[in-house]
């Protein structure tokens, strides 16, 4: 009944058929392999492991600078969107690659001529949740400290900040170059919770705190790290000047991979720039995308790419498949791709179309070596928007990158769906706007889906991801699938 999966989905290809990812399940296996003593890791690109074979999708919707801490210390990646100016993504790029250091590179300030009263009413304005503010003068020289000891011990609300703070030749404070770990001593040696750093003009250039120094020297677990012991994090960057004016900026800040990321990464321009950035900056990963075809895969490593983007029409939101009439169905596509790539150490990122942890698991059964999410993340706390209700049901904004909105809103979507320089009436969208159910924090989302995977890895008996390209499958129809889901109940949503 059941085929090796490689057969079954060869079988198919060579019959001009290719399949979805639910018109599959994988046959359970004699197993020795507990769900948690399963070993998940995959890759990202040549040069970036990941512990949780998980990218979040670079869209407007789901990674910025939050999103890509997140899955970072989750043990995947975030990529950057583009939909941003390039400033702003380096910015953003740059708060990922210092979060570690525990370092707050700007740090609030309040002046010495505040009053007490002053400074409450800015907490409550800004709603910082913190009572320790370094004072600063008119040229920005670090002139004293206030702490929440300096709250209590000032009831008085015209008090000055300058006759309430710790001045500063009695404050303990560090140099620019002074490292987590010395941060660290210096704060345990005299009893501080915060180390100002100052310049040698005494400007405030950075300020430590101890509770995160202490949380960024403690253990890292899965974090996705770099040589340095930062998070790692990508950013889409398009294609060509465009693609090299932002690779120019992010590249001194640490940017771990470039993504070339566009609609069809099958073309010249495509080609070109992944040759161009390789060449410029043969130390950072590029990862190019999206493709759907074994060709297009070999061409983009080829020319060097070090890791590709595979799905063309896959996702939640994307009407590329119903609007162009183009694309394979996300089983097959991953499949061609990763047999294509086989053996050349370049992974195939499934990209789009994962609707639960089953998806993950048929994905790296068929050779993924890591998944991008979307929509599953969309929902999450770490995702950019506000929560809203519909229907008195939490919800939060998702749209595509191809939808009308993000082509009105940025030049980036314009030009990934080719449509620069169109007036914007005229727009030809590839995906829609809608919402998704609110989830909480990312790390919840992403420990059930490991779970889910872990659990599948279990079943298959496969310990690593590479083990679970082993496996037995079968092609299911309609019935199948309907047997499979849900039915014949009422399922209960308060749960
Ligand atoms: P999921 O299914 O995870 O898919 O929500 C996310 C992926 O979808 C791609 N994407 C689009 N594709 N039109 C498309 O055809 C769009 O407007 C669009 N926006 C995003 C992208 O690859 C993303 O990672």
């Amino acid at each position: 009944m059941s085929l090796i999966l490689k057969e079954l989905m060869q079988k198919r290809a060579d019959d001009g058929f290719a399949l979805a990812y639910a018109d599959i399940l994988l046959e359970p296996a004699h197993s020795a392999v507990l769900p948690r003593e399963a070993d998940p890791s995959g890759r990202f690109s040549r040069r970036i492991p990941l512990a949780i074979p998980f990218a979040s999708a670079a869209m407007s919707t789901v990674t910025t600078a939050t999103m890509a801490i997140a899955m970072a210390t989750g043990g995947g990646i975030g990529v950057i969107h583009p939909a941003m100016d390039p400033e702003e993504q380096r910015r953003m790029v740059r708060k990922v690659k210092l979060r570690l250091n525990g370092l707050i590179d700007m740090p609030v300030t309040i002046h010495a001529r505040m009053t007490i009263e002053d400074v409450r009413k800015l907490r409550e304005e800004k709603g910082y949740g913190f009572e320790t503010f370094p004072v600063v003068d008119e040229k920005s020289r670090l002139v004293g400290i206030i702490t929440s000891n300096d709250f209590k011990f000032w009831p008085e609300l015209s008090t000055l900040v300058s006759e309430a703070m710790t001045p500063f030749e009695q404050i303990v404070h560090g140099r620019r170059s002074t490292t987590p770990e010395e941060a660290r001593m210096l704060m345990r040696k005299h009893r501080v919770r915060v180390l100002p750093l100052v310049d040698k003009d005494r400007k405030l250039v950075g300020l430590y705190v101890s509770s995160d120094v202490e949380r960024v020297l403690g253990p890292r677990k899965n974090f996705t790290l770099d040589a340095h012991g930062h998070l790692r994090v990508a950013a889409s960057i398009g294609t060509l000047n465009d693609a090299y004016a932002r690779a120019e900026m992010l590249a001194p800040v640490g940017c771990d991979s470039f993504v070339v990321g566009t609609a069809h990464a099958d073309t010249e321009g495509v080609l070109e720039t992944v040759r161009t950035l390789k060449h410029t900056y043969p130390n950072i990963d590029v990862v190019a995308g999206n493709t759907s075809y074994g060709e297009g895969a070999r061409r983009l490593a080829t020319a060097g790419a070090d890791g590709i983007l595979v799905g063309q029409g896959p996702g939640s939101i994307c009407t590329t498949r119903i609007v162009a009439g183009i694309g394979i169905p996300q089983a097959s596509a991953v499949f061609e791709c990763a047999q294509a790539l086989e053996g050349s150490g370049v992974p195939v990122i499934a990209d789009g179309g994962i609707t639960n942890s089953g998806d993950i698991v048929k994905a790296l059964a068929l050779g993924a070596q890591a998944v991008m999410l979307g929509g599953l993340l969309a929902g999450t706390d770490e995702a950019p928007g506000e929560k809203v209700y519909v229907g008195g049901q939490p919800m939060k904004e998702y749209f595509g990158m191809g939808s009308k909105r993000a082509m009105r809103e940025h030049a980036a979507s314009r030009k990934r769906y080719g449509q620069q320089g169109m007036s914007s009436g005229k727009y030809t969208p590839e995906g829609v706007e809608g919402r998704v159910p609110y989830r909480g924090p990312v790390e919840g989302v992403i420990n059930e889906l490991q779970g889910g995977m872990r659990s599948g890895m279990g079943y298959l008996g496969a310990k690593t991801i590479n083990a679970m390209r082993g496996a037995r499958a079968v092609q299911i129809t309609g019935a199948g699938y309907a047997e499979s889901r849900v039915h014949d109940i009422y399922p209960d949503r308060s749960e």
